[in-house]
C-alpha cells in the first residue's frame, strides 16, 4: 500500500482532498496530520474518518524531532502538504505565527523526506500546494503564468513565497522530487468564515453587516474547492518532477459584484424580499497593502495534464450557500467562542 501523508487535512481545501484521496484511491493509506488550529475540525471529515486508508495523527508541523520520527515511522512514499496559516487580516495581525508554521514548518517537512528518502527517491514526491498570493498584485491588464516573477506584498504571501522559494531549492541543492502548485481563491463548502464568501453567507443569516473592504473594486479569480483537489490529484499522479502548475477558475470578479450576486441567493435561498441582503452591505477601511487584482492562466494543467475546472461560478455559489444553510450547526460551532473575539478585534469600529 502507498502511504501518503497529507498534512492540514482537517482544514478548508485540506478535507476535500482528504476524501478525495481516501475514497478514490483504496490502495493508498492516508495519513492526515494536522495540530487542529481554529481552522482546523474533523468535523469536516466526519463521513470518512471510519474509512480503513485513513488514519489521522495530531501533531504540529513546527515541531521538527515529531515530524523526523514520524516520516521515520511510517516510512511515507508522498508528501501533500497544505497545512498553514492561511488568512491574509491574520498574518497582518500576527506575522511570526506565519513564519513558524509556513516556513519553518515547511522546512521540518523537507528535512525529514530528505533524511529519510536519501538517495532512494524512486517512486517519492514530496508535493508543496501554495497560492497565486506570492505572484504579488495585477493592474486592470495581465495574468500570472508559472513564469511570472514573485513578488508577495502581505506577511501571509512573503510567508507562502519562502516556503515556495525552499521547496525549489531542496530540488536543485539535495535533488527531492518535488511539485509545487499555486491556485488561486476557493470557495465552497467548510471555509472558516473568515474568508470572504462564508463571512457574508454567515453574516446574512444572522441579519449582520457585510464588511466590504475599501470601495469593494479588488479582483479574485474564483475556483469551487473540489475543482482544486482535483488539479491536486492530477498535479500529485501524473505531474513532472521539479515543475510547478498554476490552478485557477478563469473566472474574475470584484469584490463588490460578487457580493451582490450571492446576496441575490441568499434572498432566494431564505425566502426574503429581493434587496433585504444588500442593504447590509457596508463599506469599512481597506485592508492594509490590500492587492488588487489576481488572475491566474491555466494554460498548463489544462494542456499538460488535461485538468479543466467542472463547476460554472453561480452553480458553485449555489451549492456553496445550500452547503452552509444545511449544516448550521457547523456554522454554529466555528463562530463561538473564540471566533467572536476575532470577529471583534477585526471588525469593530472599523470605518
Ligand atoms: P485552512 O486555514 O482552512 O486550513 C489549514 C489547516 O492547517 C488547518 O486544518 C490547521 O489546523 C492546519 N495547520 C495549521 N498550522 C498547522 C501546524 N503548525 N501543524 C499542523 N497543522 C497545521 O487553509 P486552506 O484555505 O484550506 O488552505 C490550505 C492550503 O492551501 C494552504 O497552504 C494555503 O496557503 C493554500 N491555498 C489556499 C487557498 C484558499 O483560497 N483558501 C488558495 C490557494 C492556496
Ligand atoms: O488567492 C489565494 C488566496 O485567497 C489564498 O492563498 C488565501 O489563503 C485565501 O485566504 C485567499 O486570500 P484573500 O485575501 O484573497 O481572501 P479573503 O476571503 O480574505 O478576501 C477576498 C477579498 O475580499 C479580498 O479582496 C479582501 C476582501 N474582503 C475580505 C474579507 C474577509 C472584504 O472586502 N471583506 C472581508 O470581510
Amino acid at each position: 500500500m502507498k502511504k501518503i501523508l497529507i498534512t492540514g487535512g482537517a482544514g478548508f481545501i485540506g478535507s476535500h482532498v482528504v476524501r478525495m484521496f481516501v475514497s478514490k484511491y483504496p490502495e493508498y493509506q492516508i495519513y492526515n496530520l494536522d495540530c487542529l488550529t481554529y481552522a482546523g475540525n474533523l468535523e469536516n471529515l466526519k463521513d470518512i474518518e471510519n474509512s480503513s486508508n485513513y488514519v489521522f495523527i495530531k501533531g504540529d508541523i513546527k515541531d521538527s524531532e515529531f515530524i523526523l520520527t514520524l516520516f521515520e515511522k511510517h516510512q511515507f512514499s508522498g508528501v501533500i502538504h497544505l497545512a498553514a496559516e492561511s488568512h491574509v487580516d491574520r498574518s497582518i495581525a500576527n506575522p511570526m505565527e506565519f513564519v513558524l508554521t509556513n516556513v519553518i514548518g515547511t522546512v521540518n517537512l523537507l528535512n525529514a523526506a530528505r533524511w529519510i528518502w536519501k538517495e532512494n527517491t524512486t517512486d517519492k514526491l514530496f508535493y508543496h500546494v501554495s497560492t497565486d498570493e506570492v505572484y504579488g498584485s495585477l493592474g486592470d491588464d495581465g495574468i500570472f503564468t508559472e513564469e511570472t516573477s514573485y513578488d508577495p506584498r502581505s506577511p501571509y504571501s512573503a510567508s507562502k513565497a519562502s516556503s515556495d522559494h525552499f521547496v525549489r531549492a531542496y530540488y536543485h541543492t539535495y535533488k527531492l522530487p518535488v511539485v509545487l502548485s499555486n491556485c488561486s481563491n476557493n470557495y465552497g463548502p467548510n471555509q472558516f468564515p473568515e474568508k470572504l464568501i462564508p463571512l457574508c453567507i454567515n453574516n446574512i443569516i444572522n441579519n449582520n453587516p457585510l464588511p466590504v473592504y475599501g470601495k469593494g473594486e479588488n479582483i479574485r479569480d474564483w475556483l469551487y474547492v473540489v475543482d482544486h483537489a482535483r488539479a491536486i490529484d492530477a498535479i500529485f499522479n501524473k505531474g513532472k518532477i521539479g515543475e510547478t502548475y498554476n490552478i485557477g477558475g478563469h473566472n474574475e470578479w470584484k469584490n463588490i459584484d460578487l457580493i451582490r450576486v450571492l446576496c441575490a441567493i441568499m434572498d432566494n435561498k431564505l425566502e426574503r424580499d429581493f434587496g433585504t441582503s444588500e442593504k447590509l452591505i457596508t463599506f469599512v477601511s481597506d485592508r492594509a497593502g490590500h492587492d488588487l487584482r489576481y488572475a491566474i492562466d491555466a494554460t498548463k494543467i489544462k494542456e499538460e495534464l488535461g485538468w479543466l475546472p467542472s463547476l460554472q461560478f453561480e452553480e458553485g455559489l449555489v451549492k456553496t450557500v445550500e452547503w452552509y444553510l444545511q449544516n448550521e450547526d457547523w456554522l454554529k460551532n466555528v463562530t463561538s467562542g473564540s471566533y467572536q473575539k476575532y470577529y471583534h478585534k477585526q471588525y469593530t469600529n472599523r470605518q
